[in-house]
C-alpha cells in the first residue's frame, strides 16, 4: 500500500474510524482481560536508548543479541520467578523503511533472525515479548511510524507474537490521538491475539494543554504514560513523584486492574540514584502501582541494587490485587507520607502500605513518628507492621499508639500495616489475639518534625 503525505496519512485514518464507529465496536477498547496488575519486566530505552553502532559498540547496541541476553538473565538469575516476565524493544529496532510489502521490518543487520525468531527466544523461555512503535509519520528517534498503516502493523505484531506494545505519539498531533489510539487499539483487538497495550496519549496532550479524556484512555490502554520522560538522576525520579502527588486528584482514581499510570522505568542499578535514592523509586514505584520495567544492564548489575529489584515483599505491595494506587497523605518540610491500601481487609478495614519518603539533604536520618489513626488507620483490632526493606517486624500496632521510623535522607521507610484478622467471634464482637510486646514504640513527645501533625483528608 502505497500512501502520500502526511495529511492523507491522516485522512485515511479518520476514515477508518469512521468504520469502525459504524461497525459498532466505537470506543469499548481493547478489553483485552491483560494486566489484571501492573505489568512487569525489562524494556531497553532508558539504559541504552539508541546505540545503534553494532561495529563499535557491540556489546551495548540496540540488537537481538542484547534482548536475547537480558532473557537468559531474567530467568536464570531468578527475576522471573518475581513477576519480571516482559522484554521489551524500544525504539531503534526498525529498519529505515518499509519493505516491499509496506510492512515494518527490523534492522537487518542488528536483528538477521527477524523479529519473529526474537519473539519465539522469549516464548520458549515463557517469557513475553515486547515492541515499540509511534502513533505519528515516524518514531521518536526517526524510525517509521505507524500512521497510514494502522491495520497492517497490529496483523504483523500478532503474527510476530508480539505480547506488549508500546505506542509512542511523537511527530502526530495531540488532537488526533483521542481516536488514533483507540483505533490501533481496536486493530490490536481484531488480530485475536491478546496484547498489553502501552499508550503515551495522555502525556503527549498534557505537553500540548489538552485535557486528555482518562474515560477514553481507560477503556482503551492497559498503561499510559502521564509525565516527562524519566531520566537518570534522582532529581527526575522527584519530579515524578511530585507530579503524581500534585495531581493525584484527577489521576489516581483512574489506575485499577487492567488499566495503569505509568511513571516510566525503574532507573535502578544505573549511574544516577544513591542506594537510598534507589529504594525510594522502588517503594514509591510499589505505591503507585506502577508497572515494574527495569531499564538497566543486568550483566553487570550490582549485588545490592539487584536485591532491591527483587524485594518480594515490596513486588507483592506493587502487584497487590485489588489494585488501587496510593497518595500523598502529607508532606511538610521535606518529609512525606503516602499511603496505599491493599489487601487483606477485615471487616471494612484495608490494610495500607504507607512509604515515609525523606525529601531532605541533612545529613542525618529524619525521625518521623506517628499513630496509625492520624494516618487513617483505624482498625480497633491494629496492625501488624512490617519494614519492607530491612524485615523488623513491629509487632501489632493499635491505632493510637505512636511509633516511630528514621528515615534517611533522600531515602524512604516502607512498612506494610496488615489490618489483624480477627480469630473467632463472641457475641457478635469480634475478639483479637493480644499484641506482641512492641519493639520500636516511642516517646511521643520525642519527635522534632511531627509535633503539630495533622492527618490530612485521604482516600
Ligand atoms: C519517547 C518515550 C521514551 C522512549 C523514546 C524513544 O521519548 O517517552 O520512553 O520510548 O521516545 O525514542
Amino acid at each position: 500500500m502505497k500512501m502520500g503525505n502526511k495529511e492523507e496519512r491522516r485522512m485515511t485514518g479518520a476514515v477508518l474510524w469512521v468504520l469502525v464507529g459504524v461497525m459498532g465496536v466505537g470506543v469499548r477498547g481493547l478489553e483485552n482481560g491483560l494486566a489484571r496488575t501492573p505489568p512487569m519486566g525489562w524494556l531497553a530505552w532508558q539504559r541504552f536508548r539508541c546505540n545503534t553502532d553494532c561495529v563499535n559498540d557491540p556489546h551495548n547496541c540496540i540488537s537481538e543479541s542484547l534482548f536475547m541476553q537480558m532473557a537468559d538473565i531474567i530467568v536464570n538469575q531468578g527475576y522471573q520467578e518475581l513477576g519480571y516476565d516482559i522484554i521489551s524493544l524500544d525504539d531503534c529496532w526498525l529498519a529505515r523503511n518499509r519493505d516491499s510489502h509496506g510492512r515494518l521490518q527490523a534492522d537487518p543487520h542488528r536483528f538477521p533472525s527477524g523479529i519473529a525468531a526474537l519473539s519465539d527466544y522469549m516464548h520458549k523461555r515463557g517469557l513475553k515479548f515486547g515492541i515499540y512503535e509511534d502513533y505519528g509519520n515516524f518514531t521518536c528517534a526517526g524510525y517509521p511510524g505507524i500512521l497510514g498503516y494502522l491495520q497492517i502493523d497490529a496483523q504483523t505484531f500478532a503474527e510476530w507474537g508480539v505480547d506488549y506494545v508500546k505506542l509512542d505519539g511523537c511527530y502526530s498531533h495531540p488532537v488526533d490521538m483521542d481516536q488514533g489510539y483507540p483505533e490501533f487499539g481496536y486493530y490490536l483487538n481484531k488480530t485475536g491475539r491478546p496484547m498489553v497495550y502501552s499508550c503515551s496519549w495522555p502525556f503527549y496532550q498534557i505537553l500540548s494543554h489538552i485535557q486528555p479524556n482518562y474515560t477514553s484512555i481507560i477503556n482503551t490502554c492497559n498503561l499510559w504514560r502521564n509525565f516527562d520522560d524519566i531520566q537518570d538522576s534522582w532529581e527526575s525520579v522527584q519530579r515524578i513523584i511530585d507530579y503524581y502527588g500534585d495531581n493525584q486528584d484527577e489521576i489516581v482514581p483512574n489506575a485499577g486492574p487492567g488499566h495503569w499510570n505509568d511513571p516510566d522505568m525503574l532507573i535502578i542499578g544505573n549511574f544516577g540514584l544513591s542506594y537510598e535514592q534507589s529504594k525510594s523509586q522502588m517503594a514509591m514505584w510499589a505505591i503507585f502501582a506502577a508497572p515494574l520495567l527495569m531499564s538497566v544492564d543486568l550483566r553487570t548489575i550490582r549485588p545490592e541494587y539487584r536485591a532491591i529489584l527483587q524485594n518480594q515483599a515490596v513486588i507483592a505491595v506493587n502487584q497487590d490485587s485489588l489494585g488501587i494506587q496510593g497518595k500523598r497523605i502529607y508532606k511538610d518540610k521535606g518529609i512525606e507520607i503516602w499511603a496505599r491500601p491493599i489487601t487483606p481487609v477485615t471487616q471494612g478495614h484495608y490494610s495500607y502500605a504507607i512509604a515515609f519518603l525523606n525529601r531532605r539533604t541533612d545529613g542525618t536520618p529524619s525521625e518521623v513518628s506517628v499513630t496509625l489513626r492520624e494516618l487513617g488507620l483505624a482498625f480497633p483490632g491494629g496492625y501488624a507492621i512490617t519494614d519492607l526493606f530491612d524485615g523488623v517486624h513491629y509487632g501489632t500496632v493499635l491505632p493510637d499508639k505512636r511509633f516511630k521510623v528514621d528515615v534517611n535522607p533522600s531515602g524512604v521507610v516502607l512498612v506494610r500495616c496488615e489490618v489483624i484478622k480477627s480469630i473467632g467471634f463472641g457475641g457478635g464482637r469480634a475478639q483479637f489475639r493480644e499484641p506482641p510486646p512492641q519493639r520500636t514504640l516511642r516517646n511521643p513527645f520525642q519527635n522534632q518534625l511531627f509535633n503539630n501533625f495533622r492527618q490530612q483528608r485521604h482516600f
